[in-house]
């Protein structure tokens, strides 16, 4: 990417997509493209196609997407399938047609299999069942990686599709109905302190293992992929295997460790009691990120740092009463 490239960041309001928007301002890219929901809705077709032929980006970062918990995943799976389907294709379309050089696909590590060896390499792809619980979602997500890679075999385009962890940060859902672990946890710690309450309550046993990736490490991550030179750029992108790379820190934590970390960092010093009732879930969830870092690129954001950085955003949130009373 040149610093006057045309780059546009589909869903730039996002968690993914405001975090590549701060990378690029913050690297001095001058040309880059955003529409609101509102104003552009990537599910009409007809508006999707003359955005791209009246804007006719270079460089697109697909990072739209209809995303939600297990509840909402097991309410609306229809939508979840059917909205990111008819998104994704729409985007994609549009940008072959409109000659779109590099486009990176925001996919999710729920599209591997749900009991698949530890660390999860792309290669695991297709290779056994998927989590039922947001299987819908897995599936539209697999057929868009689906998608680049025939675009790249059959019209010779550069689509990649990026797989990350799980992600947090500023911009985070912190509603406890339908939020992440790390922000729902960060938000009852936060509770807990402020009202002077002894205890938090974390479902299950603690046990589970968990990676997490600052969303900031994510936005580089993303940018250094789209500006790898072309002879590593297509490397990436072979006619034999999915053009698809895993985004990580490498290293996990306990659901244990993450309470105590969060406790730690919010000075909150009640007790942390695991209802054991609770389902824990897959035991270990960890991605092989050797081939993202034999490109040279590690996260920098530690763990406690991260934690910090996002509870400051969450108290922020609070002072502009964006997120709802408990
Ligand atoms: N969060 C994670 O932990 C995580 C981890 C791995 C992968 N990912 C992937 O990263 C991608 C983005 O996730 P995210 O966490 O950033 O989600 P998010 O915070 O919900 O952001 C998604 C963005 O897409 C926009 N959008 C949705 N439907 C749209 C439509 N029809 N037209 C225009 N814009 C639309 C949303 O706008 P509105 O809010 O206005 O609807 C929002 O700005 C997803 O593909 C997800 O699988 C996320």
């Amino acid at each position: 990417m040149h610093s006057d490239s045309r780059i546009y960041i589909a869903g730039h309001r996002g968690l993914v997509g405001s975090a590549i928007h701060r990378e690029l301002l913050r690297q001095g890219y001058r040309n880059i493209i955003t529409r609101t929901h509102e104003e552009l809705d990537l599910l009409d077709k007809l508006a999707v196609d003359a955005f791209f032929s009246a804007e006719k980006p270079d460089f697109v970062f697909l990072a739209a997407a209809k995303v939600g918990g297990i509840l909402a995943n097991s309410t609306y799976p229809a939508d979840f399938i059917r909205d990111n389907l008819i998104l994704q294709t729409n985007v994609i379309e549009a940008s072959r047609n409109a000659g779109v050089k590099r486009l990176l696909f925001l996919g999710s590590s729920c599209i591997y299999p749900r009991l698949c060896p530890q660390p999860i390499k792309e290669e695991y792809l297709l290779t056994g069942p998927l989590e039922p619980t947001n299987r819908p979602y897995a599936i539209a997500k697999i057929a868009g990686i689906e998608m680049c890679w025939s675009y790249n075999r059959q019209f010779g385009t550069r689509y990649l599709a990026v797989m990350p962890t799980n992600l947090y940060g500023p911009g985070d859902n912190f509603e406890l109905a339908n939020s992440h672990v790390l922000p729902a946890l960060i938000r009852k710690t936060a509770e807990a302190k402020a009202s002077g309450a002894k205890q938090v309550v974390i479902w299950g046993t603690g046990t589970p293992r968990r990676e997490f990736l600052y969303s900031d490490d994510l936005g580089q991550a993303c940018c250094c992929l789209m500006n790898l030179d072309d002879n590593r750029f297509g490397a990436l992108l072979n006619e034999d295997t999915p053009p698809l790379i895993n985004i990580g820190t490498g290293e996990d934590v306990t659901i244990r460790e993450l309470a105590e970390t969060i406790a730690r960092e919010l000075g909150f010093d009640g007790t942390l009691v695991f209802d054991t009732t609770k389902p824990d879930g897959t035991p270990q969830k960890l991605l092989d990120v050797s081939l993202m870092h034999s490109l040279g690129w590690h996260h920098t954001t530690g763990f406690e740092e991260g934690i910090r950085r996002t509870w400051l955003a969450f108290c922020d949130q609070l002072s502009n009463q964006t997120i709802p009373p408990k």
